[in-house]
């Protein structure tokens, strides 16, 4: 496996998983990547590493380059296995005397804790290391995602090592940005922010706010493809995502259902919807997936969850997509409840009240339906979504 040069002696010798389809629970339908990036200076420097069963494609890549033994410094952005998790495999087998630079205190706490006593060098934000003609400058960027995260820039080649900042899950054989479908980058981008760093917009805007003196030419990410060409767009689509910036214009429907009552519902709120000129992202939770949910939660001003009631609860798969929901903490949603029952329903109450557990405004009554809904009642659905705020 070949190193592939980005720019004169900076080579990206990262990893494809072609095969993931699950990143701890978000589900990664076109797989990833495991950036990392060898530069050749008079200080041998590697930024990152890869996800442990990887380290073979990494060695192979760092190898068609140099002999990885002459690896001086290890520069560790973030301490997650997917970035981390080939270090002590490096140093064991290769890099031997090599010096891991990580962020001040919570890099080096992390790394310790999951490798040892290691030759470490921490860096606060603002500090720079020479490794010849180039230099590289260490940013803190906690909570984005992680306590432990930064990046590095390096003013000679105006290039910024990102991490896990506008990275996306995706594996593909093309690098760069402009040699990809922009648009279903941008789809994996957003899937990525609302999925990782939804809940850390204040950190994503500090962490912007940082960035915006660098001169950057390139964002050599830690996973997916390298932007060198949709710079501003990405840079704007984090300012948007991280302003928690929501369209009226656009609501999520989302629900389960047993036996097609609490679905006749779906269909009629969605359609209500439609007919009000909003654009409508509609979720079978039988079919799709709650990361896929949160994607389009991140840019909608309304969302509407429901589910029938089984065992005097809500049915499981919308109990994960609202546990899910809360961690993320949306703020200025205008939700409502929905669902059918046989006796009891108590699940519509539970939904409501775990809408407002997630920070979201109730934006009218909880529409519940014993049995099947008749014509009146989807009529009355339809016409209580048409005159809610
Ligand atoms: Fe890509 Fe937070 O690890």
């Amino acid at each position: 496996m070949q190193a592939i040069e980005i720019k004169p002696n900076i080579y990206w010798v990262g990893a494809i998983d072609w095969s993931m389809r699950s990143f701890h629970g978000y589900s990664t339908s076109r797989g990833s990547s495991y950036n990392a990036y060898l530069i050749i200076d008079e200080k041998i420097t590697l930024i990152d590493t890869v996800k442990t069963p990887f380290y073979g494609e990494l060695i192979s890549r760092i190898s068609s380059v140099i002999d990885p033994a002459k690896i001086d410094y290890i520069i560790s952005n973030h301490v997650e296995p997917d970035h981390s998790g080939s270090i002590n495999l490096l140093i064991t087998h290769y890099a031997k005397n090599a010096t891991i630079v990580t962020s001040d205190p919570q890099g080096l706490k992390g790394l310790t804790a999951r490798y040892g006593a290691l030759k470490y060098k921490p860096v606060k934000s603002g500090d720079e290391l020479s490794i010849g003609k180039r230099t590289l400058k260490f940013v803190a960027t906690p909570m984005l995602h992680w306590p432990d995260s930064m990046v590095t820039y390096c003013p000679e080649e105006k290039i910024l090592f990102s991490n896990d900042a506008f990275g996306q899950h995706i594996a593909t054989s093309n690098r760069f940005d402009d040699e990809n479908d922009l648009h279903a980058v941008m789809e994996e981008a957003k899937k990525y922010y609302a999925n990782i760093l939804m809940l850390y917009g204040k950190q994503a805007q500090s962490a912007l706010k940082a960035l915006s003196s660098l001169d950057i030419g390139i964002i050599a990410t830690g996973h997916g493809i390298i932007w060198r060409k949709h710079i501003l767009a990405i840079l704007a689509s984090y300012e948007k995502w991280s302003e928690g910036e929501i369209d009226d214009a656009k609501a999520v429907v989302v629900f389960d259902t047993m036996w097609g009552s609490t679905e006749k519902i779906a269909r009629e709120i969605t359609d209500a919807f439609t007919e009000r000129g909003i654009a409508v992202s509609y979720f079978d939770l039988r079919c799709d997936h709650i990361s896929d949910v949160i994607t389009e939660v991140l840019t909608s001003k309304y969302l509407a969850v429901g589910s029938p009631t089984i065992n005097n609860q809500m049915m499981p798969p919308v109990a994960a997509l609202l546990c899910y929901l809360k961690g993320f903490a949306p703020k200025g949603r205008s939700a409502i409840a929905f669902g059918s029952y046989g006796w009891g329903g108590q699940s519509i109450k539970l939904v409501e009240d775990e809408l407002r557990a997630a920070g979201c405004d109730i934006a009218t009554d909880m529409i519940r339906v014993q049995n099947v809904p008749t014509k009146e009642q989807l009529k009355e659905i339809r016409e209580k979504i048409i005159s809610m705020k």
